[in-house]
């Protein structure tokens, strides 16, 4: 019985570092798994900026911390293990020579006794060695389950407001009264915007890179909050409104189009099979990805390879495209695709979307002033403020920031036609 409490102490201070080996384990674990995943996904980027030595150098170090972290674990399991051996051999030993003297001083123990606390040690013993093998996969099991709660208990940055409502109806008015929203605190991307959007206009976004016009498109299915001032939807403040049933009406084109693996049908339809084949024919003709489907062996039934890289960004905005239009959304959003657009695909593309500003409320944001001359509203950014707005045609007439823009693209366009 001496030796419980060292049983008991062992136990305790092997749960303490056994834990933190293991949670050592894990996160080295994780480690070196998002190293290789972002590593090998991006390894062409590595190959083309020579990187190679560094990358492996960086590997080494992550692989080298699991190793580290492992042999620790190893070694806490290697001590605890040997020194309950050891107490249990301590055990017997005493019981063999405190009993040996009783009986040889004769102290009346008897032989029968002496022999069955012999075995009783043995068996007290058995069963503390097998625990504390299961007590090793035990700690391993905790320090896991840790890191799942961990992600369960995640919350997501913006949470619905208690008496938040369910939106039945969304008929497309959007407003903005003086907002102000930052990313990092203090630094000011939206400086005070303001403008109002009505049912089934397009109102389009124009400005240099990094002027704000992403983050309005954001802030509109409330991807973020805003620090100041209001935004209405519907007249409704867009905190009352539960997110979930505000992104039902809103029909999103960003400037990523993210597809996932499957066909193509199934990119437009989002797996939803109560959509018929008809409409998502329908749809495509609509926003002309027919041009892109006809040339394909397999059309609509094409696969889609991890994250779409079998299409081209201005193909992926058509899918996007088509998506939205089998959907009816409310709102539709639109980012346009900058890069990578060959200029048959463009003119499919700037075709389709003077057709898709008739179906409900739009809000664009273009690069090329051609697709948006008829857009009911233009609003003109910089940095963070909005500087001009009003139709093509008044802001020309300004002679400001708009009229600059113009003639800049509308110079490069003839310089491209006459070459
Ligand atoms: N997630 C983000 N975190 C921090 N800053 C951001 C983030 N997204 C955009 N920004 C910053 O906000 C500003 C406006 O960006 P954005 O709305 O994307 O402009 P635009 O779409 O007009 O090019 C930029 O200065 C950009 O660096
Ligand atoms: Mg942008």
């Amino acid at each position: 019985m001496i030796t419980v409490p060292f049983i008991i102490t062992a136990s305790l201070l092997f749960r303490k570092y056994s834990r933190k080996a293991y949670r050592e384990v894990r996160n080295n674990v994780s480690e070196v798994n998002s190293y290789l995943s972002e590593n090998l996904s991006g390894m062409k980027i590595t190959q083309v900026f020579n990187q190679q030595d560094k990358k492996i150098q960086q590997f080494n170090k992550v692989n080298k911390n699991l190793q580290k972290s492992y042999i620790k674990e190893i070694l806490v399991f290697g001590i605890y293990r040997p020194i309950i051996w050891l107490l249990s051999m301590v055990a017997t030993i005493l019981t063999v020579y405190l009993g040996a003297e009783n009986i040889l001083t004769g102290g009346g123990l008897s032989i029968g006794a002496f022999v069955s606390f012999y075995v009783f040690v043995g068996q007290f013993f058995e069963p503390i060695q097998q625990i504390a093998e299961q007590f090793n996969t035990l700690q391993n099991g905790f320090a896991s389950a840790e890191k799942i709660f961990d992600v369960l208990d995640t919350k997501p940055d913006i949470e619905d407001e208690e008496d938040a409502i369910e939106l039945n109806e969304f008929k497309g008015s959007i407003e903005f009264k003086d907002v102000w929203f930052s990313y990092i605190p203090d630094e000011w991307v939206l400086k005070g915007i303001s403008f109002k959007v009505n049912p089934d206009e397009t109102v389009a976004f124009v400005g240099a890179t990094g002027s704000g016009k992403t983050t309005i498109l954001q802030l509109i299915v409330r991807n973020y909050d805003i620090q100041k001032g209001e935004i209405l939807i519907d007249g409704i403040h867009i905190k009352k409104i539960k997110r979930s049933s505000l992104r039902k009406f809103v029909g999103q084109m960003l400037q990523d189009v993210f597809l996932f693996s499957g066909t193509v049908k199934d990119n437009i339809t989002l797996f939803d099979d109560s959509i018929s084949d008809e409409r998502v024919i329908e749809a495509s003709e609509y926003v002309g990805l027919n041009h892109v489907l006809n040339r394909l062996p397999d059309g609509l039934n094409h696969e889609v390879r991890e994250r779409g890289n079998n299409f081209s960004s201005g193909e992926r905005q058509l899918i996007s495209f088509a998506r939205a239009v089998v959907y009816k959304p409310s709102l539709m959003i639109l980012d346009e695709a900058t890069a990578n657009i060959d200029s048959e695909t463009e003119a499919i593309i700037q075709e389709s979307l003077k057709k898709m500003m008739n179906i409900s409320t739009m809000l664009i944001v273009a690069h090329r002033l051609s697709t948006i001359q008829h857009s009911d509203k233009i609003i003109v950014m910089h940095k963070g403020e909005i500087k001009e707005m009003g139709n093509h045609q008044d802001l020309l007439k300004r002679k400001g920031l708009y009229y600059n823009l113009y003639q800049l693209q509308y110079d490069n366009q003839e310089v491209i036609e006459s070459v």
